[in-house]
């Protein structure tokens, strides 16, 4: 939800690696930003509203220093401003938050007994001030955040420096992202690996508890005993050049061209020979699937093909209500969790809740090393590589393609070896269609359906996130056959609508669909894989006909590029679309 990065090193390079750092990690939180650095062994901190490029304005980059904290901020608890920016700083302590404090208002009510004073409206300013509160008591920073550990509840990753130790930057973590990297004479902390990419690609991964004492030498990293515990390095399979745009004009153009290449690489993990690194289903006589937006939909893809196909029961559910409903699972359940950034807390806290009920968990998860993937009994990966627009496209690809290799491991069949080597050609080929002129007919539009029956339904429900989520137009996915019970009465003349079919046993049913909306006036673009010649539709988009199990992989192609090429004439921020964020870590 937020971003933290830090520096601490002997380069007095702090000010330019925390501010490139803040850059890269914009896409997690960008209402405000903010930074703090010592020189002349003072803290000094500057933070502005907006976007990163307006800190960049006030802060003076000559200055050296060998200490900073930064912060871009998604905002939870207080309005985007100034005042309720991070770094927040109390007597002693200066720090900067990812997550929610959720037992503030007790802390807050503590503190102000203790006379504290606030000034902002954050859970973040109250949690600086009590590590100062309990600091003044311990004098000792070490087991003063070992003391937070165990007050503090909710999720926090905080980066902290302490006037009476500008040797070392601090931090620890619950529930929120948190690695720490090794550089040359220095050292870095951030929430995700981009961050530190142009430093280095090897980084740890913090666990919940766990303290962090950085200085430009020495990573010295505490358990909840305050035992120094030692820590697997691991490797980021990318660059710092693979995580910026490469040319494209938007992160999210770059990523959908990657969409071949993503299929391939996640096709080639699981599929060569005996389904590789597949756990085995076949203890389990239903399964559950959890996940929060774009994720949720491959679900439902997922259930759709699993249940046709493989005759196993599924069950798919957002995560936010299923970890409030009463299940029905068993040991003969498995329950997976589908998650890109692998630490959404909606996700994350059902995630946690079924495995103390002893279930089996299978997370299929892009992130390596994130929270999903590390808490799963058994993980799954979406081979994306970093995926930086907020929209997820080619994540949310891999997580399609994830569901079709397991539907073709339950069902043992390798006979579409021949046309899965087709397909990255076939995406390449959808990628390269012109959807600068449909995008031209329906950008101006204030309401667009998407419908289709079946398995194009959860496909038309990604379609219309991707189009809200950009370009900032109302939109909504309606089963093709329910439309006529009521929302209807919303088609006016010229409304877009949407329609896919690529289910040849649906089709003349989703015409007819199409016929009653186009008899109202709509402006019809048609989605299929099939050969109609018609003047039902105004536009139609042909894509190629293949297999149900691999069909979805190329139908959502069209629809990313349409959402893309809408918001681009409304001139929105695509890849990073107001009040939104990449990774959503609090609940
Ligand atoms: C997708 O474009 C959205 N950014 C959002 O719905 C996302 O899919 C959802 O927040 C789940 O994120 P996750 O896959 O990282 O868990």
């Amino acid at each position: 939800m937020c971003g933290i990065t830090g520096y601490i090193g002997k380069n007095n390079n702090a000010i330019k690696i925390v501010m490139h750092g803040l850059e890269a990690l914009e896409y997690r939180g960008y209402d405000s930003s903010g930074i703090a650095y010592t020189n002349d062994n003072k803290v000094n901190i500057t933070k502005e509203k907006g976007k990163i490029n307006n800190l960049k304005k006030s802060v003076d980059f000559n200055i050296k220093s060998n200490l900073a904290i930064g912060h871009t901020r998604w905002a939870t608890h207080g309005e985007p401003n100034k005042v309720n920016s991070h770094p927040h700083s109390v007597n002693k302590f200066t720090i900067v938050h990812n997550g929610i404090i959720e037992n503030y208002i007790e802390l807050k009510e503590e503190l102000l007994n203790n006379n504290y004073v606030f000034k902002s409206s954050t859970d973040t300013e109250i949690a600086c001030a009590y590590i100062d509160f309990i600091y003044k008591k311990e004098k000792d920073i070490l087991k003063t955040l070992n003391q937070v550990t165990k007050i503090f509840r909710g999720s926090y990753a905080l980066g902290i420096i302490c006037n009476d130790d500008l040797d070392n930057l601090y931090a620890v973590r619950k529930t929120s992202p948190l690695i720490i990297a090794q550089g040359k004479d220095e050292n870095y902390i951030a929430s995700d690996v981009p961050a530190i990419l142009k430093c280095t690609n090897k980084y740890i991964l913090l666990d919940d508890f766990q303290i962090a004492k950085i200085n430009s030498d020495n990573i010295e990293i505490y358990n909840q005993k305050l035992e120094l515990v030692t820590k697997e390095t691991l490797e980021f399979d990318g660059t710092y050049e693979s995580s910026i745009k490469n040319g494209f004009e938007h992160f999210m153009l770059k990523e959908i061209h990657e969409e071949p290449s993503v299929f391939r690489n996640t096709v080639n993990t699981y599929l060569n020979k005996n389904f590789k690194n597949i756990p085995n289903f076949s203890k389990y006589n239903n399964l559950h699937i959890v996940a929060c937006g774009s994720a949720y939909h491959t679900g439902l893809v997922g259930k759709y093909l699993i249940e046709k196909y493989a005759n196993i029961p599924v069950y798919v559910e957002v995560a936010s209500e299923y970890r409030y409903k009463h299940n029905f699972y068993d040991k003969q359940t498995l329950v997976i969790f589908v998650s890109q950034s692998g630490e959404t807390a909606d996700t994350l806290a059902c995630l946690k809740k079924v495995k103390e009920d002893g279930i089996d968990t299978l997370g299929i998860v892009n992130v390596v090393g994130s929270s999903v993937a590390r808490e799963s009994k058994y993980v799954m990966y979406t081979k994306a590589g970093c995926e930086i627009a907020v929209a997820t496209t080619k994540a949310y690809l891999a997580q399609l393609t994830v569901f079709s290799i397991i539907t073709m491991y339950l069902i043992n069949d390798k006979s579409l070896s021949n046309e899965i080597s087709s397909i990255p050609t076939l995406i390449d080929n959808l990628i390269n269609k012109d959807y600068k002129s449909i995008a031209k007919e329906i950008y101006k539009d204030k309401n667009i359906f998407f419908i289709g029956r079946g398995i194009d339904y959860f496909l038309s429900m990604e379609g219309s996130l991707k189009l809200k989520e950009i370009s900032y137009i109302n939109s909504v996915a309606y089963q093709a056959g329910e439309l006529k019970h009521g929302t209807i009465s919303l088609i006016e003349k010229n409304t877009p609508v949407i329609a896919i079919s690529t289910d040849n046993t649906l089709t003349e049913k989703t015409i007819s669909n199409i016929k009653e909306v186009k008899a109202r006036g709509a402006k019809i673009i048609f989605v299929t894989n099939q050969n109609i010649i018609d003047n039902f539709y105004d536009i139609k988009i042909d894509i190629p006909k293949v297999s149900e199990l691999l069909q979805p992989i190329l139908t959502i192609v069209p629809l990313q590029l349409i959402a893309y090429e809408v918001a681009k004439l409304n001139k929105c921020d695509i890849d990073k679309p107001r009040n939104l964020a990449k990774s959503v870590t609090v609940e």
